[in-house]
């Protein structure tokens, strides 16, 4: 097995930072420290992170949390701030599957199945995230058809597979959009291409996935029938 996807399968972090840390010559096999991505881990290997041994775990985890503002979807904050892990207390090593600002809020994954993670976050899979947005003032229909048409800003082009208006006035308003390609700040970037700003974000779905009554901070384990529908994504 590929030594990215051998790491991310032991819940260190996603395939993409799993390759970084490779890379960033942290991972040893057999004592012997490989920066090479093309690395297979055999059976019976002895695999280490920073000098820590790593192992498949057979007990694949699924979580959902619902993030709140003021920490990081990282495993590891090298700034020391809180990061979404401090929430959740399992034995199992996991990880964030792709990652919400700062500042927003809502659901976020966290599983040690790499492979899993990968279908979600991999934009060929076009997987719907749904977010409740609150933007300064009120958009015109104008603005909100270059939301649904495509925009570009800062040399990235963004487009939302739906738009809704929930509620407006002309201090803020509240919409409902559905993205597919789950790049960097892509609601916010999205809004400030308009000329206007997020005032408040918050993730409520992924595809048939919704975060429902759990409280900010809160975290449970997603069902068999909840993991079987996202597995059926690949
Ligand atoms: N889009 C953003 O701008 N920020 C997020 O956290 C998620 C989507």
């Amino acid at each position: 097995m590929r030594i990215n996807k051998y790491l991310s399968g032991c819940g260190i972090d996603s395939r993409r930072k799993c390759e970084k840390l490779v890379t960033d010559g942290r991972v040893r096999i057999n004592g012997k420290a490989v920066t090479e991505l093309a690395t297979d881990v055999k059976d019976g290997d002895y695999v280490e992170v920073d000098g820590k041994p790593v192992a498949l775990s057979n007990r694949k985890i699924y979580i959902m949390l619902n993030k709140p503002k003021g920490c990081v979807c990282t495993v590891n904050d090298e700034k020391g701030r809180k990061t979404v892990l401090d929430f959740v207390k399992v034995k199992e090593r996991i990880f964030p599957v792709g990652r919400l600002d700062y500042d927003t809020e809502g659901l976020l994954l966290l599983t040690n199945d790499g492979e899993l993670a990968n279908t979600i976050t991999h934009p060929k899979n076009m997987v719907k995230k749904v977010y409740s947005v609150r933007v300064e003032g009120m958009p015109t229909e104008s603005e909100l058809k270059r939301l649904r048409t495509g925009i570009e800003y800062n040399g990235v082009k963004y487009s939302a597979a739906q738009v809704s208006v929930l509620e407006s006035s002309d201090k803020e308003t509240k919409l409902e959009i559905v993205v597919t390609e789950g790049k960097n700040h892509e609601i916010k970037n999205m809004i400030e291409s308009l000329g206007r700003r997020v005032m408040f974000l918050k993730r409520t779905a992924i595809e048939g996935l919704r975060l429902g009554g759990l409280s900010r901070g809160e975290w449970r384990y997603l069902s068999v029938r909840e993991v079987e529908q996202l597995k059926a994504l690949r």
